[in-house]
């Protein structure tokens, strides 16, 4: 998708991926991504405002976000009642508290210095969010910029040819195809997904644990 294609989704407010009470898949797989418990600092990629940030910082976690949407990321902010600090830098700006930064810009400009360290990526309607051609080298680049980071990703699966993305059905053949070089890759979860896709739609909540290979 363009950028432009994300500004006016968040400029109008049509921002039906939003969760407002967050993903349930997240807290049911949490102890899989963060394990140890302790110390653990979390890439959020293509983050929006979702609330799975505000819960990740509950449990002790930092937390890193990347995201095109200024507007989305004042009202994550707004929303978890705290005033960041501003840096505007070459990439874009970067709005910080002390557990949690996010990066507003392009995530293919970030490198691995910019987001620093990380134990693990959650991506939960992330990847689900790029078209195809743009795919392999989201999964490259975050491989990169994490240093192989262990990686919780939550997906969908549905007919394609039903609807249009995004967000876009990203099979278990597709993490495999994106993923399987780099990344041990384990699907914790196939479910149907309640409430259909945009209530439209028959599809599968799908969850994948990555780890490293050694
Ligand atoms: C489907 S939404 C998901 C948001 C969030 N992960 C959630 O679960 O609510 C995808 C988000 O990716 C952002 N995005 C798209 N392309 C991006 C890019 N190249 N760099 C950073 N963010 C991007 C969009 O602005 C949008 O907020």
């Amino acid at each position: 998708m363009e950028h432009s294609f994300w500004h006016s989704k968040w400029q109008k407010n049509e921002i039906g991926f939003h969760e407002p009470q967050g993903n349930a898949l997240l807290v049911k797989y949490a102890d899989t991504l963060l394990d140890p418990p302790q110390n653990q600092r979390i890439f959020v990629p293509l983050c929006g405002k979702t609330k799975d940030i505000g819960w990740l910082l509950s449990q002790g976690v930092e937390v890193v976000g990347a995201e095109l949407s200024e507007v989305a990321i004042k009202q994550l902010f707004e929303e978890l009642g705290v005033t960041p600090k501003i840096d505007i830098t070459t990439k874009g700006a970067t709005y910080s508290t002390h557990a949690l930064t996010i990066f507003v810009g392009d995530i293919f400009k970030l490198d691995a210095d910019d987001i620093g360290p990380v134990t693990g990526v959650y991506d939960r309607a992330a990847l689900v969010a790029l078209p195809e051609d743009l795919r392999a080298m989201y999964a490259a680049h975050l491989n990169k910029i994490t240093k192989s980071a262990k990686q919780l990703i939550v997906s969908f699966e549905y007919d394609q040819s039903a609807m249009a993305g995004p967000p876009f059905s990203v099979n278990e053949e597709t993490v495999d195809a994106l993923y399987s070089a780099n990344y041990e890759i384990k699907r914790l979860e196939r479910s149907e997904l309640v409430g259909r896709l945009k209530g439209k739609v028959d599809a599968e909540n799908l969850v994948f644990l990555l780890a490293a290979k050694s």
